[in-house]
């Protein structure tokens, strides 16, 4: 066997799969784990099922035969929980690594402490790359989207691994550098905001159906099915469609009628929200998806909520479904514009210069969100995008243009129901806003100013003027 100098340690769900993808491309692997017995399991595993693929997985039971295991410079792969297993890995293996080696996070970390273990250990001469991987296990199995961050020059001699192992557009690697220390986690996390946008507007028409029409699961499937043949196309839509579509093996009941409505969260969701709002801006439609999953958890209140306020969905209206069609595409550009705006403003402030084309790029094969419009929306930011802003970009004028005014007909439908669509309404009041040259906030000014004498500009002098309030 010819030198190997990659390790990966954590062989979870998506640590095992990754590991058998690199064996699979041909690179020698060190594999371990924070209990050892797990990796004669995995090698025993992996040698009954994968023949081949084992003769370049090697097992290490302590963090020193891991290192002794790898010739320099050595690349170290951690798929282990965020947070406290990952400060408590690099704390164990800093001191055994020599300068130039790497240590590569690959779960979903925040990117501010992806960015204090890259300084920590930039200090010893180690690298610390961030780097998010998207698909799930299928994905890290066969080809996710890699989106890698950290220094320059770390990315080198893992450049032809991370390429072999990730999904493949065309022929072109869903994988890339994109700018130093945090980037490749940032992208990640806006990744999984825009993953819930989409994921909260597809159940909000499902919802419509469902408690406006009463349409059977199935039926909504079999719609999704046929929206996923066109402009909707995409890894969400697709998945929608087959689990509608799917009966309860106990029951015969259809899978999503027994499933409780009530949604669990990692926290990359809530992260975009927070950076989002640091940063001066509002991804509103993330948010939305965010909060709508943070409500869903209070699911004793809300029945309550249902008792002393009836009256949801009694009034029949039957949604047009090209409306919803238009509205769902509409809304989708929508969240997506709010990702890509929240990362150029990360990419200012943290003077990352990521590369906009290139994520969209990435991310059209591979990883969750992966959809047709991304190519499109890689062409926008190849071409001339207007002021920079993938909302007004020619190739999406006319699906926003119709499908705003489809989601004002199809919320406006919605709410004479008392049928909830916050992921819609948030994406079309920013929309609204964006199209408005002159808004609200001349009336905030004068009051800011009214109460606090704050100040505020005047449209026909320049400097900072006061109102002649209460004189
Ligand atoms: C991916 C997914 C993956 C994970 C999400 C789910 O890109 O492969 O985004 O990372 O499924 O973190 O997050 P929640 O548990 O917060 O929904």
């Amino acid at each position: 066997m010819s030198d190997t100098n990659v390790g990966l340690i954590g062989l979870g769900t998506m640590g095992s799969a990754l590991a058998l993808n690199i064996a699979e491309k041909g690179f020698n692997l060190a594999v371990t784990t924070l209990r050892p017995e797990r990796v004669d399991a995995f090698l025993n595993d992996a040698a009954d099922l994968h023949g081949n693929i084992s003769d370049h997985l090697t097992g290490a039971k302590s963090p020193e035969e891991m290192v002794a295991a790898l010739t320099s410079p050595r690349s170290l792969i951690l798929l282990v929980p965020a947070g406290k297993a990952v400060d408590a890995i690099v704390e164990t293996y800093a001191p055994l690594l020599e300068p130039g080696d790497t240590i590569i996070d690959a779960g979903n970390a925040n990117f501010h402490n992806t960015r204090k273990r890259a300084e920590l250990l930039a200090a010893k001469g180690l690298h610390f790359v961030g780097m998010g991987v998207s698909g799930g296990e299928e994905g890290a199995r066969h080809g996710p989207s890699i989106m890698v961050g950290g220094a320059a020059e770390s990315f080198v001699p893992i450049r032809p691994m991370i390429e072999a192992i990730s999904a493949k557009f065309e022929g072109d690697p869903c994988a890339d550098w994109l700018g130093p220390d945090g980037a490749g986690h940032f992208v990640k996390t806006v990744h999984n905001g825009i993953e819930y946008a989409d994921m909260q507007l597809i159940s909000e028409v499902y919802g419509l159906l469902r408690d406006g029409e009463a349409v059977a699961p199935k039926d909504i499937g079999v719609l999704f099915e046929g929206w996923n043949a066109g402009g909707l196309s995409s890894y969400l839509m697709e998945i929608s469609a087959e689990i509608l579509q799917t009966t309860d093996p106990d029951t015969g009941a259809p899978m999503v009628d027994v499933i409780k409505d009530k949604a669990g969260q990692k926290g990359t969701g809530r992260w975009t929200v927070i950076e989002a709002l640091s940063l001066g801006q509002s991804a509103s439609a993330i948010e939305a998806a965010v909060g709508a999953r943070g409500w869903s958890a209070d699911l004793a209140a809300r029945a309550r909520g249902e008792a002393l306020f009836p009256g949801v969905g009694q009034k029949a209206v039957v949604f047009d479904r090209d409306d919803l069609e238009a509205a769902l595409l509409a809304a989708r550009i929508i969240a997506y514009a709010q990702g890509f705006q929240v990362l150029t403003a990360a990419s200012e402030e943290y003077d990352w210069n990521v590369d906009m084309a290139r994520v969209a790029e990435i991310w059209r094969a591979g990883c969750i969100i992966r959809s047709a419009l991304l190519d499109d929306i890689s062409d926008a930011f190849r071409g001339d995008l207007p002021d920079g802003r993938l909302l007004f970009a020619p190739a999406f004028h006319d699906a926003l243009s119709k499908g705003s005014d489809a989601m004002r007909r199809v919320i406006a439908s919605a709410i004479a129901q008392g049928l909830p669509v916050p992921g819609f309404s948030a994406a079309l009041a920013w929309f609204d806003t964006m199209r408005q040259a002159r808004g609200t906030t001349n009336m905030v000014q004068a009051q800011r100013d009214f109460f606090g004498a704050h100040g505020f500009e005047r449209l026909d002098q320049s400097g900072v003027h006061h109102g002649p309030w209460g004189s």
